[in-house]
């Protein structure tokens, strides 16, 4: 879809479909008020009927309104104005694409960015809406045989900044929220794909494709032997098990000159997780191919990146296989020497993402990083203790964390800090390694922050852990492309920061 921006008066706009906000209790907005003093108190009849009364959820759609040259005006309720949060807006924005879907036209002008919404100016807003919307028209057809679109697609759609002077913003809102999209779209594509389908080196081949369509990323990827050169064996314990050849993938997007330190992107990328020896309950099981998308997310945020053209060098890491409980399998108590030379007692082969991402954390180390984060579907225990409402974030280094708060507020992608204390750690002592690769039952998703800290400490490093975040179940199955946006706001939110203010 097209999404361009504009400055106008609605009553001006030759459309298919005009989409414009009530609020709640009968409330006209700006572009709505225009529209009924053109249209002779068309709008503010309706109301008075009690057609609409401005609720979220509600909308209306009206033919031929008097005056006006748009073939439609689709109404969106809003609710109360002083209730207009950022969620909301999302919401708003949300319903108003839904209501369009439904509708038959192609096109449309949309002016809910006029809505007010508390600190957030044309540029949040516009950049919002163009997420929302993306979001909103995504589906994942590929198997489905028949119906793959039920109705005709909306090809183009208009946003509304209130003058010509704010059109460079909103410009500048548009394409970084369009790329941002084609990051989040790619992420939800990868992360959607069967594990049949998207193994290790299936997430290798994208990354390369993905070099192929921007000259400033170059990829490259460590096979089995290699790893081994490498002394990856935490990492290779995990794939014994299985037959697909585990890959150690590296993205590097090169934006800025040679010696600007990178920032370090981790994803797990476990194409399934079976639990291995340790092997899960049936039950949902399915949702295990979803464990590659911090995986997924690096590819796709990386993918923003290079399509923004952002001043910096960014570096992904993608250590990936599948955790299944073959012949050749990591048994409950055999001990491995990772990569840093620490010892591990892998007591739990389910806890399969630590061991992966501990090697992948150590190799990071030669790319001198400025920071690095990692992301990861990396436990149950997350989705517990914040839903899927945000991502778990633990850090070594407090700016950095709060530089990651600060982006998810901004993004809507938000994170939740949990500590990591000493007192945590010690859960993890091992009799007869240095350290197990479980703590217990109690602050799981602490625990397995501890266990990677003890292979971040040259650098400072942040850990997400998106278990809650990254997918959602039910009949909408399927990936959010979380954290995608957060990162992307992290790493826009650094450009900023280095420019000097003016
Ligand atoms: N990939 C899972 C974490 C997970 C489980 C994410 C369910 C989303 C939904 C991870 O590899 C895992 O199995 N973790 C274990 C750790 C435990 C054995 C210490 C868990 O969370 O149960
Ligand atoms: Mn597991
Ligand atoms: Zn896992």
């Amino acid at each position: 879809m097209q999404i361009t921006i504009k400055s106008g008066n609605p009553e001006k706009q030759r459309t298919a479909c005009l989409i414009a906000g009530i609020l709640e209790p009968r409330r006209l907005s700006p572009a709505a008020k225009t529209i009924d003093s053109i249209s002779k108190k068309f709008l503010s009849n309706l109301l008075r009927r009690g057609d609409i009364e401005g609720k979220m959820g509600q909308s209306l759609l009206l033919h031929n309104v008097p005056g006006m040259l748009a073939d439609r005006v689709l109404l969106i309720g809003c609710g109360r104005e002083r209730d207009l949060t950022d969620n909301q807006y999302r919401k708003i924005v949300t319903n108003s694409i839904k209501e369009l879907k439904q509708t038959g036209a192609m096109e449309a002008v949309n002016y809910l960015s006029e809505l007010n919404i508390k600190g957030r100016d044309y540029y949040w807003k516009i950049k919002q809406a163009v997420e929302v919307t993306q979001n909103t028209i995504y589906n994942f057809t590929e198997y489905k045989t028949k119906d793959k679109t039920s109705r005709r697609k909306i090809r183009k759609l208009t946003l509304i900044v209130p003058t010509r002077r704010e059109l460079p913003i909103g410009e500048q809102a548009i394409e970084n929220g369009m790329a941002i999209s084609r990051g989040i779209n790619l992420t939800r594509d990868l992360a959607n794909q069967p594990s049949n389908v998207c193994t290790p080196t299936y997430l290798a081949e994208q990354a390369k494709q993905l070099a192929k369509t921007y000259k400033t990323i170059k990829v490259d990827v460590l096979d089995e032997d290699e790893m081994t050169k490498l002394g990856m064996n935490s990492l290779l314990s995990v794939a014994r098990g299985s037959d697909e050849p585990a890959k150690l993938i590296t993205l590097e997007y090169k934006g800025a000159k040679k010696n600007l330190k990178p920032i370090v992107l981790v994803g797990k990328g476990v194409t399934f997780d079976t639990g291995g020896i340790s092997i899960k309950p049936a039950a949902a099981m399915d949702e295990m191919k979803f464990d590659m998308c911090g995986a997924a997310s690096v590819i796709g945020t990386i993918c923003a990146a290079a399509e923004i053209g952002l001043p910096l060098n960014i570096t992904g890491v993608i250590p990936s296989t599948e955790n299944m409980p073959g012949g050749s399998a990591t048994k409950p108590g055999d001990i491995i020497t990772s990569m840093s030379g620490q010892t591990v007692e892998v007591l739990n082969t389910d806890a399969e993402g630590r061991l992966i991402l501990c090697d992948a954390l150590t190799y990071c180390e030669r790319y001198e990083p400025d920071v690095v984060i990692d992301i990861a579907t990396l436990t149950g225990a997350c989705v517990i203790a914040l839903g899927n409402h945000a991502t778990g974030l633990m850090s070594n280094h407090n700016p950095l964390a709060k530089d990651l708060l600060n982006a998810g507020e901004t993004s809507c992608d938000r994170v939740w800090q949990l500590p990591l204390w000493e007192e945590y750690n010690q859960q993890l002592t091992s009799p007869f390694a240095d350290m197990a690769n479980i703590g217990g039952r109690e602050a799981g998703t602490i625990t397995a922050a501890c266990f990677l800290s003890r292979f971040t400490g040259k650098y400072h490093w942040a850990h997400l852990d998106i278990a809650g975040t990254a997918w959602t179940t039910g009949k909408n199955k399927g990936a959010t492309g979380r954290p995608v946006a957060l990162l992307v706001q992290y790493l826009l939110d650094r450009c900023n920061k280095n420019k000097p203010v003016a």
